[in-house]
């Protein structure tokens, strides 16, 4: 397993198959335990993780650790990743070419730390996850707190999209929706 990781870290080092890496200070692989249950997908890492060099440290960070906390885990016991892994310039949206140009990275993710649980969150990573396991890809407000299981022959998981926590940093009655479906992720753990 660390030897898979070690590969895997690289691997990625110093890779240019995007435009990201022009203005990026570092790349931000994942935080926490590759032997995790739970895999959360956040979307690009912002500011403070291209300083950092490490995902979710920011405000959204903040929530996000609060909401683990509320199921009762730490940031330590899952492992967390972006669908691209480069600091957009003035965090505008990842473009599809650099999506694209990542989902590598992320699938070698997937198949390392072997989840029971994936947890995008926001409609990039929803929107990746879902179409990578053919499911219904309805837009993050439809899906978001739907359990969706896999059973094939890439293995048997849950998939649980969630709203991105930055979004309720702008909307705090989101707040309220993300923690009502983080319960989902702790009936399925
Ligand atoms: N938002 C994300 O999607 N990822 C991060 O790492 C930080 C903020």
């Amino acid at each position: 397993m660390s030897g898979q990781f070690e590969q895997f870290e690289k691997d990625i080092r110093g890779c240019e198959k995007c435009e990201l890496s022009e203005n990026r200070t570092q790349i931000v692989i994942g935080d926490g335990t590759p032997e995790a249950d739970i895999l959360f997908v956040g979307e690009a890492p912002g500011r403070q993780e291209d300083k950092k060099g490490r995902p979710f440290v920011g405000r959204a960070g903040k929530l996000l650790d609060e909401l683990l906390g509320e199921i009762g885990l730490e940031r330590e016991e899952v492992y967390i990743t972006n669908i691209v892994l480069c600091r957009p310039p003035n965090n505008r949206d990842p473009k599809d070419e650099e999506i694209k140009a990542c989902t590598d990275y992320l699938d070698r993710h997937i198949r390392i730390v072997d989840p029971e649980v994936i947890v995008p969150l926001g409609s990039f990573a929803t929107s990746y996850i879902l179409d990578k396991y053919d499911l219904d890809n309805g837009s993050i407000s439809r899906v978001h707190g739907e359990v969706f299981s896999i059973s094939n022959l890439k293995g048997r998981f849950k998939i649980i999209p969630q709203y991105h926590p930055a979004a309720a940093l702008y909307n705090p009655d989101l707040k309220e929706v993300l923690k009502e479906d983080f319960e989902k992720v702790r009936e399925n753990i």
